[in-house]
């Protein structure tokens, strides 16, 4: 078969790179990196890629040729770049500037994924021409990235997401997977209330982003979640309800925010999808129809 564009997925090996690289792969040529978690799907080229090297970024540039680049490299958690930032900044920032330098010449749409933590949390329902003010590790990197890329790039999209539920790959345990794996054990799971989200699911974010490798605007910023905003507990809650777990299973954390003063701030981080569903006719799901979704994958 003839493909008529090459798509390079950085973090191919991941949870949302796998998901695309499974939808990808019959109509593209695609190319996916991995760093430490080697994978083999039919159709797909893995290749091994460390995103501070330099070379082996420049090898796998002109290895791809890329067309399209989708940036879905380094964890989403936001836990996990509080404890390590300059980690956080190496992947999100430095790895996006480091695969655009190396791509430049074949001037490809570059596809970079970021999330809602850029926002200061203080108001909820973020749209696009919302001013940013991170105050987490994750968001500060991620908005480097972004900065990075709206400078250097002829070509790009920068989708922001709320967080995605669904099936990891097996290799990479998606936090749905980790959830499900506790009830199904009927072990206490514990999660945190001070943060607000619009959670979406994988089915509806790979779609965006066929969408958007399919045409679509160009050097725009657009966000994409769900319709229902909830806290993490409240999600882990709805989701428990939902496949008839034990709902008790499911407790509040304390942040350490929260265990040194009494006043519970809340921050507020979902996005407005508005501009998404009305220029490119792209449905954001309730919470309900996405764990309808979620039902049938299972
Ligand atoms: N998941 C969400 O809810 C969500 C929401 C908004 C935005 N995003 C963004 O979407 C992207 C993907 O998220 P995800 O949940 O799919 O993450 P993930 O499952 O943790 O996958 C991360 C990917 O990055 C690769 N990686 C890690 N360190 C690397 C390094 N030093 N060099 C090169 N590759 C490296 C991993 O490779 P190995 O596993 O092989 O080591 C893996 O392929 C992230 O940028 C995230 O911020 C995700």
């Amino acid at each position: 078969m003839a493909y008529s564009k090459s798509v390079l997925i950085v973090g191919g090996s991941g949870f949302i790179g796998t998901h695309l690289a499974m939808k990808l792969r019959d109509g593209y040529k695609v190319f996916a990196t991995y760093n430490t978690k080697s994978l083999a799907i039919p159709g797909v080229t893995f290749l091994p890629m460390n995103i501070t090297n330099q070379n082996l970024v420049k090898r796998i540039a002109y290895t791809a040729q890329p067309d399209v680049i989708i940036y879905t490299a380094g964890s989403n958690n936001f836990e996990i770049a509080e404890n390590e930032p300059r980690k956080a900044e190496r992947l999100h920032t430095g790895g996006p500037a480091a695969v655009s330098n190396a791509t430049e010449i074949f001037q490809p749409k570059f596809i970079y994924l970021s999330n809602s933590y850029i926002f200061d949390g203080n108001k909820g329902n973020y749209r696009e021409t919302d001013t940013v003010l991170p105050f987490t590790a994750i968001g500060k990197a991620k908005l480097g990235g972004e900065n990075y890329i709206r400078g250097r790039s002829l070509n790009y999209i920068i989708l922001r997401l709320s967080p995605v539920i669904g099936r990891g790959n097996g290799k990479n345990i998606s936090f749905l997977d980790h959830l499900r794996i506790k009830l199904d054990r009927r072990e206490r799971v514990e999660f945190l209330g001070n943060q607000i989200h619009s959670y979406t699911d994988i089915y509806s974010v790979v779609n965006t982003i066929l969408h958007l490798l399919e045409g679509g605007p160009k050097n725009k910023i657009l966000h994409f979640g769900g319709l229902t905003k909830l806290t993490d507990y409240e999600f882990a809650q709805s989701f428990a309800k939902r496949f008839d777990y034990p709902t008790e299973l499911v407790t509040l954390r304390q942040s350490s925010q929260q265990k040194k003063s009494s006043e519970a701030v809340v921050n507020d981080f979902s996005l407005n999808s508005t501009q998404i569903s009305e220029t490119m006719n792209i449905k954001s799901l309730l919470l309900e129809d996405s764990f309808d979704l979620l039902e049938k994958n299972l």
